[in-house]
């Protein structure tokens, strides 16, 4: 974040006290907050979820491995399905779907079982067994919930990599991991186009040989190629979608459930683990009491992409657990027009809204004329997810979406967290916009200095005091890391990689990462991805990449590139470069703007010196340049970045 949008943080001082009607059916009351955490957390593992077998501890910490509910058995999908089809809620809405070209379905909880049966006998198919890797590559449409509970059913871990992703993002993450079969779908509708997944998927395999099967569903229904031996149509597999035919897997507490790559400050995604009884325990009890779930009642909207974590904790998992009527929506909320939001809102009558500060800043970009055209209500609840919040940003949302009228939660979370951890609860906590305000109950957070003292009030490092159910189990394969990257920093706590502030109430202020990972959209890219990327290419010598603050997407990506010899920067050289990352990485992580340049700054010893190249793309006056081995080079570098031809972001 630039020193401007920190600044405004702290002049904040706008305070939104609770509603007291809204406080008075609150799932949450004060009291919450004065429970044991570990009286806390046993309440909920008994209440929330639903047990083959009862687990006989709460929870083991070996540092830095956490287990939680130990002994227990249960399994994903009977929580997230079955359950409530017993309990007589078969007729219930689990999601409203619609496609982006307007078409729609409604998936009951009958519906979704019988749906999630029929997936996993088709995985079964193909050789799915309790403990087989799956990798899940799809657009937003139902089948990709009803992938990843059938793989739950089987007791089958999966991963989901997002559809915007490339064949080599793909590939690296099936091969990590070891999947042997594929879920994919023909194509995907992105803002009126066919993303070609089938052919991407593909593209990967070839590179992931221990990849034997694929299933295919069928969305645009258009002509992909089909391996003969390797892939099956799904709409062609004839199985059963009854339920006997295919019981609940019982999974010990601690199986692993699924992985989730995410980036860090090394070139190669860490596969993060979530394992089963903690992690669903965790986001059913976050999402019932931040989001103030009723479930008879609500319909919630949780905008993301389920390729996300976002999407993972709060819309498939969570919420089912829950037994929530939500919306699931394919494609982009500019698409057919900027009003699309609204509309769906209008349509569904949405109550609870979570989503991004890209996306609100976004709206505001479009202006409030979109959303004031549709009835928007039945809204009583606004979240906001992936990086901080300005207060501008929250004020426009809270205003011209909630119409004054709705709690706005912002809530802070990772994907190794796997569950929102710094929140508002609506109904006791007074906001503040740009605050993340407190640890949710059971959580201990607090805010460290360069020394790693305790920082009463004052800004510092965030770190987490004791696990918390849904706490990663690590990155899979790669223990060293784990411990270097979490744990090594502050020897006794877990450590978010964020800086943060706390004021005066003992309420958090977020303040962006401190390491070389960027946040754009939301979307954690590390600067050494994109730099792996450019330099890959044939012609560049070396590239450098930082961010720089963004009005609409928090930051962009800039990148500094050297060319090999006598190579010349060029309007044609930076979109061949722009789409060679898109390739390697996916379209999320192309650099905004590029600066080609003969040299880049280095210190004596011949690291690049980042900051420097911050305040370049920041436009601020440069930083201290006395290590670098040849000062001009920042200066010439700040004159061609002036001068930079690209910034179409
Ligand atoms: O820097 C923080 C930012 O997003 C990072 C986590 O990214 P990811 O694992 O991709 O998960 C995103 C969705 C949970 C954090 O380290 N971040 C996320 N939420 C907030 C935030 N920063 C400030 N305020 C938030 N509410």
């Amino acid at each position: 974040m630039s020193d401007h949008a920190i600044s405004t943080l702290l002049d904040e001082d706008r305070r939104f006290p609770p509603d007291p009607a809204f406080a008075a059916q609150a799932n949450a009351k004060p009291e919450i907050y004065d429970r044991d955490p570990d009286e806390f957390w046993e309440a909920e593992g008994r209440e929330r979820v639903s047990w083959f077998e009862p687990f006989t501890t709460l929870s083991e910490w070996e540092l830095p491995y956490a287990k939680w509910y130990v002994g227990g058995t249960l399994n994903v999908a009977y929580n997230c399905v079955d359950r409530h089809v017993e309990a007589g809620l078969g007729d219930r809405v689990a999601y409203h779907w619609e496609g982006e070209p307007g078409d729609t379905r409604t998936v009951t909880y009958a519906a979704l079982q019988r749906d999630v049966v029929r997936m996993a006998n088709a995985l079964k198919e193909l050789g799915v067994r309790k403990g087989t890797p799956v990798a899940i590559y799809m657009g937003m449409i139902p089948e990709l919930a009803v992938a990843m509970l059938a793989c739950t059913r089987l007791g089958a871990p999966h991963t989901v990599v997002f559809g915007g992703f490339s064949a080599d993002s793909l590939s690296g993450r099936m091969v990590d991991m070891g999947c042997e079969v594929l879920v994919t779908q023909d194509e995907a509708w992105r803002r009126g186009k066919p993303v070609p997944l089938k052919e991407t998927a593909d593209e990967a395999m070839a590179d992931a040989p221990g990849v034997h099967s694929c299933l295919v569903v069928r969305r645009t229904g258009a002509e992909v190629p089909m391996t003969a031996g390797r892939d099956r149509w799904y709409h062609e597999l004839e199985v059963s979608d009854d339920p006997t035919s295919c019981p609940c897997e019982p999974m010990d507490s601690e199986d692993l459930l699924f992985l989730m790559y995410t980036s860090g400050t090394t070139a190669k995604p860490k596969g993060i683990v979530h394992t089963t009884a903690g992690y669903l325990v965790g986001v059913a009890a976050t999402h019932h009491y931040i989001f103030d779930l009723k479930p008879e009642t609500d319909v919630y909207w949780c905008a993301a992409d389920i390729g996300w974590i976002t999407g993972h904790s709060y819309i498939v998992y969570g919420p089912l657990c829950n037994a929530t009527t939500s919306v699931l929506y394919e494609g982009t909320p500019d698409f057919p027009d900027h009003a699309r939001w609204w509309s769906i809102v209008e349509r569904y009558g949405v109550t609870i809204l979570y989503t991004a500060p890209t996306a609100i800043r976004a709206h505001m970009k479009w202006g409030p004329e979109y959303a004031a055209k549709h009835d928007l209500s039945s809204l009583r609840l606004l979240g906001s997810v992936g990086e901080p919040i300005n207060p501008e940003a929250w004020i426009w949302y809270q205003q011209h979406i909630g119409g004054g009228r709705c709690p706005v939660v912002d809530t802070w979370w990772q994907t190794e967290t796997g569950m929102i951890l710094i929140t508002p609860l609506p109904g006791v906590t007074t906001t503040k916009p740009g605050s993340a305000t407190k640890p949710f109950p059971g959580v201990v957070a607090g805010v460290l200095n360069e020394q790693g003292e305790r920082v009463e009030q004052g800004g510092g490092y965030l770190v987490l005091e004791r696990p918390w159910p849904a706490i990663t189990r690590g990155i899979f394969g790669d223990d060293g890391r784990f411990r270097a990257t979490y744990w090594e920093r502050f020897p006794g706590f877990y450590f978010a990689g964020d800086g943060a502030r706390i004021d005066a109430d003992g309420d958090f202020w977020l303040l962006g990462r401190v390491d070389d990972v960027m946040n754009v959209s939301g979307h954690r890219i590390s600067t050494i991805e994109v730099e792996s990327a450019l330099v890959d290419h044939p012609k560049v010598a070396e590239a450098a990449v930082c961010g720089r603050s963004d009005a609409t997407t928090g930051q962009a990506i800039v990148a500094y590139v050297t060319l090999k010899g006598s190579e010349e920067g060029s309007v044609e050289m930076l979109d061949v470069l722009r789409n060679h990352v898109a390739h390697k990485i996916g379209a999320i992580a192309k650099p905004a703007n590029i600066v080609f340049t003969p040299e880049l700054p280095k210190t004596r010893s011949g690291k690049i010196m980042r900051r420097l190249l911050r305040d370049v793309a920041e436009h601020r006056a440069l930083g201290d340049t006395t290590t670098l081995a040849d000062p001009a080079v920042v200066n010439e570098i700040a004159d061609r970045a002036a001068g930079s031809p690209a910034d179409d972001a």
